[in-house]
């Protein structure tokens, strides 16, 4: 059911690999609500994933390459939008993480370094570089949304999450110090949306990752949060219905996060 709630709204989508992306049912989602789009992935996901079928979807937005990581694409990226949308934007949805470590199967205590700054990188420093460039090209309109995609692991150890819970970490961390600044500044807010574990490329690629979806599932009184859910969740986010909520950290998990035990899993371990 669309509300037309982003009627107007022009924004940019990172991180749509497949269909199962988050990015992806939110750039699905937003435009059933109104929105023009941009669909932004690496240059490599762009060859290996599914965008241009996306696109199609979305009122054929343009689909850019851009590395989250380099400066210059982000660049380039938000020029080519201007020059698209014929103005700034309003919504920005940043749907990226990968970790080599996590890809690679290195234990927590045999990291590779060079890998974990990678981490850091993309996972985490990338958002600050959406924003910073967004800063310097003044490309968000007045009253703009800034989302990013969490997990609780910035809060909780988990096995086999390894330096993404760093990397989560930083990204909530980013988003409160940039929030202040681009609040003051232009009063756009900035988030991120703790989700629960999603089966995506990236979700299924931590290892025990099954095992993780059943707990949180029987730990959540409302069930585990799907993409679909998440993408409606973006979607308000991105509506002028929540112009005051910035530099939260917002649970997005059935009630994981406030359930010490839940009688789904006494029965569980009653057997
Ligand atoms: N799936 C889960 O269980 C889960 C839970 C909480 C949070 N998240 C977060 O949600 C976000 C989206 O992940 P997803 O689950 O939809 O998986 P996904 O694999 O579909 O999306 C991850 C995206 O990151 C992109 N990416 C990787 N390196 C990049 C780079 N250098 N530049 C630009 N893009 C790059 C990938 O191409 C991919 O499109 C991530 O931040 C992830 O950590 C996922």
């Amino acid at each position: 059911m669309a509300y037309n709630l982003l009627k107007g709204k022009k924004g940019i989508i990172f991180g749509a690999l497949d269909e199962k992306s988050i990015a992806w049912k939110t750039a699905i989602n937003a435009y059933e609500e109104g929105a023009r789009l941009i669909l932004t992935n690496a240059p490599i996901a762009l060859r290996m994933g599914t965008i241009h079928e996306l696109s199609r979807m979305v009122g054929d937005a343009p689909v850019i390459g851009a590395d989250a990581t380099s400066v210059e694409d982000i660049e380039n990226l938000y020029v080519a939008a201007r020059d698209h949308f014929d103005g700034g934007i309003d919504f920005i949805l940043h749907s990226v993480g990968m970790s080599p470590n996590v890809r690679k199967g290195r234990s927590y205590g045999d990291l590779n370094y060079e890998w974990f700054q990678k981490t850091l990188d993309i996972s985490a420093l990338s958002f600050h570089k959406v924003m910073q460039v967004a800063e310097k090209l003044d490309i968000m309109n007045e009253w703009g949304s800034i989302v990013a995609l969490s997990y609780i692991a910035a809060q909780r150890t988990y096995p086999y999450y390894s330096d993404m819970a760093q990397a989560k970490a930083m990204l909530e961390s980013i988003a409160r110090s940039y929030g202040y600044r681009m609040a003051v500044k232009n009063k756009v807010r900035v988030n991120t949306i703790s989700q629960s574990p999603t089966v995506t490329t990236a979700g299924t690629g931590v290892g025990g990752f099954d095992v993780f979806m059943d707990f949180a599932e029987k730990m959540s009184p409302l069930g585990n949060a799907t993409a679909g859910d998440c993408a409606n969740y973006c979607v308000v986010m991105f509506s002028d219905l929540t112009r005051k909520v910035t530099m939260q950290n917002l649970m997005h998990d059935g009630g994981f996060s406030s359930s010490g035990m839940t009688e789904n899993m006494i029965e569980l371990l009653k057997k």
